[in-house]
């Protein structure tokens, strides 16, 4: 019943986040910093032309870098309706030259076909400084709002996942999305908690967590930091949208075209470089793990004929100027022409991932 009760409270919150939205002028003025930008320019040369996918596209900052080019298109994506906003501004400047979509990236080849033949397909993960700053979300530690969590298009809040998955999955996800060896401690203490009380915001779990950790004073970082990521990771299915997302853009890209990705913690960074590795021309066999089969084909394993070889980070000059992109590593691959056939070999090196995930609460 009380679940019932703050879901009505939830609508509320959304309507107040669709006046915000409405408030065209005030979202002009937010500044925004698109991480590695110069980097990225440098990489997908867009004076030459072509058509680019943009699949996060947040507040706009890559797209309109490139729509600065005159003989380029974008098509672009985000889940997040406060990106539409956004989004509805560079329409109106670029009727022609620019498409958006609300759509999650997991699901890119229900908006892009092979024949757009896009030049780079680029990758921005993470949350946007919109995100991040409504707080409404509940991102934040200190939030006394509705624990919610939800970047759009999501089937769960962190209010269900805290409030009603069992605790040894909820154990699970915070150990394996958090890389938090306290996982159990802390779903145990949780679960105490819930029986008692439900919890309904951000700062009533950060002090649960807090609770949990014995020596946080030790901690540099809030010590309920990692059970966050966890909590985030799981309510919005970020990894298995991200592998998901490099498979259908490997798919999509031609010879020749770019697949880019900006990641900012160690477990998306993990997928991408295993990605690129996987698929890449650089080793014999894709993987010691999963040697070729006898009627397998080494071509299906050979997609991007170079790899970054070294990661890429944000100079010291832009970590000065905005401090959210010193988690920033860049990694790209260019495509070659064999046609991808065989993704699930890739899926299978995650499938804990996908196991965790697919948790129904
Ligand atoms: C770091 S921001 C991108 C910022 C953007 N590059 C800019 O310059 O403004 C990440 C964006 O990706 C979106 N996003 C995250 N996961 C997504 C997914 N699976 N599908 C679509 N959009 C996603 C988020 O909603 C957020 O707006």
């Amino acid at each position: 019943m009380k679940y019932q009760l703050f879901y009505e409270d939830k609508k509320i919150k959304w309507t107040t986040i669709e006046k915000f939205m409405n408030a065209t002028m005030s979202l002009e003025k937010i500044k925004h910093y698109p991480v590695m930008l110069n980097q990225i320019l440098s990489i997908i040369s867009p004076q030459r032309g072509g058509t680019f996918i943009d699949c996060t596209f947040g507040g706009g900052g890559y797209s309109k870098a490139i729509l600065k080019f005159s003989k380029t298109k974008v098509v672009a994506l985000d889940r997040d309706r406060l990106s539409e906003n956004y989004a509805n501004m560079l329409l109106k400047k670029f009727p022609d030259r620019f498409n958006f979509y609300r759509e999650k990236f997991g699901s890119l080849n229900k908006i892009a076909e092979k024949k757009l033949n896009p030049k780079a397909i680029i990758f921005d993960l993470g949350l946007s400084s919109l995100q991040l700053s409504d707080r409404d979300r509940g991102f934040s530690f200190e939030a006394e709002d509705f624990l919610n969590m939800e970047m759009g298009i999501n089937d769960c809040t962190t209010y269900d996942v805290i409030n009603f998955l069992d605790k040894g999955h909820l154990g699970n996800i915070i150990k394996v999305f958090g890389d938090e060896k306290d996982g159990k401690i802390i779903a145990n203490k949780i679960d105490k908690y819930r029986k008692k009380k439900l919890i309904k915001s951000s700062k009533e779990l950060s002090s649960i967590v807090k609770g949990a950790k014995k020596k946080y004073n030790n901690y540099k970082k809030n010590p309920a930091t990692k059970t966050f990521q966890a909590i985030r990771i799981f309510v919005n299915k970020e990894l298995t949208q991200l592998i998901t997302g490099l498979i259908e853009a490997t798919k999509l890209l031609s010879n020749g075209g770019i697949l880019i990705v900006v990641s900012f913690h160690s477990l998306e960074d993990r997928i991408v470089k295993n990605f690129l590795n996987f698929y890449s021309n650089s080793k014999k066999n894709p993987s010691r793990y999963f040697p070729l089969k006898e009627n397998e084909n080494q071509n299906e394993y050979s997609l991007f004929e170079s790899v970054s070889k070294k990661v890429l980070i944000p100079s010291e000059e832009e970590i000065s100027e905005n401090a959210r992109s010193r988690s920033a590593k860049l990694r790209y691959g260019i495509r070659n022409s064999n046609s991808f056939s065989n993704p699930e070999n890739f899926k299978k090196k995650f499938s804990n991932y996908f196991e965790l995930e697919s948790v129904v609460i």
